[in-house]
């Protein structure tokens, strides 16, 4: 695992952005998973702005893949995160609305989605490049604590937390789901490079537990220590907890031009 330790949640952002620029440039046919949440805002902000400046790749080729959704929204509901990709990122970058696939939370479909979903994961090739953030838990997509490191894409039931975690977008907790789909960490761990971005001190406990606790379904966030090619940036904050900060902070210095994320 790389963890790169930078200042403010516009370094962490810029150089996510660069990531997936290289990716986009070397593989136009990329697979991006994308996240939702407040902690690749920033990223995808650069990605948009160097797209409208003329100095991004071409994501006509590009194809992403959602980590989770909501169950019990209507489609449409602005709060799903189906919609919520189109407003953040792929209209933006103009990748088609037919090349962004999430798990479908329709009630009649929803026994056989997570099936589905992974196999329409396994028929793209698989993920090249998988965008994540942390829930102040260690949640991992929507897996809350205990979720298994195996688990596959399925149906499950947030926690009170998360769900006062995420009210700030809707009128009230109530109209939080209680169910998600949600890629499993089994699904996650098989995307070919995590990138994991968090930033802001309420993340600072969750970070440390998942890159320096013990392997644990008790910190999803953990199952990043079982990956070949995991990279966690960090803005000061969300950095602030971690013993081993001083040495991460030495090998990202001293690492050559060449060798990116
Ligand atoms: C949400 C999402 C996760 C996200 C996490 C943190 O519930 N399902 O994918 O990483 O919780 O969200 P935020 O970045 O807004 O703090």
């Amino acid at each position: 695992m790389e963890v790169v330790p930078l200042s403010s949640p516009e370094e962490v952002g810029a150089l996510a952005a660069d990531a997936i620029e290289a990716l986009v440039r070397a593989h136009p046919e990329a697979v991006l998973g994308l996240a939702t949440g407040s902690s690749p805002l920033p990223a995808y902000q650069e990605l948009v702005r160097r797209h409208r400046a003329g100095t991004a790749p071409s994501y006509a080729g590009v194809r992403a893949f959602l980590l989770d959704e909501y169950v019990g929204l209507p489609a449409g509901h602005p709060q799903t995160y189906r919609e919520t990709i189109f407003r953040e990122l792929t209209d933006a970058l103009n990748i088609p609305r037919d090349r962004v696939a999430s798990p479908d939370p329709s009630p009649d479909g929803l026994p056989g989605a997570g099936e589905r979903y992974e196999d329409a994961l396994r028929a793209a090739g698989g993920v090249d490049l998988q965008v994540l953030g942390i829930g102040a838990d260690g949640h991992l997509a929507f897996n809350e604590p205990g979720s298994s490191l195996a688990s596959t894409t399925r149906i499950k039931t947030l926690t009170s937390q998360t769900r006062e975690d995420n009210a700030r977008f809707f009128d009230s907790v109530e109209e939080v789901p209680r169910h998600v789909l949600t890629q499993g960490l089994g699904t996650i761990l098989r995307a070919r490079h995590l990138l994991m971005v968090v930033s802001g001190a309420g993340k600072a406990e969750a970070v440390a537990a998942a890159v320096e606790g013990p392997l644990s379904a008790s910190c999803p966030g953990s199952a990043l220590q079982l990956h070949p090619h995991a990279s966690v940036l960090l803005d000061a904050a969300a950095a602030s907890r971690l013993a081993r900060v001083d040495y991460y902070r030495e090998v990202w210095e001293s690492k050559p031009d060449w060798q990116g994320l």
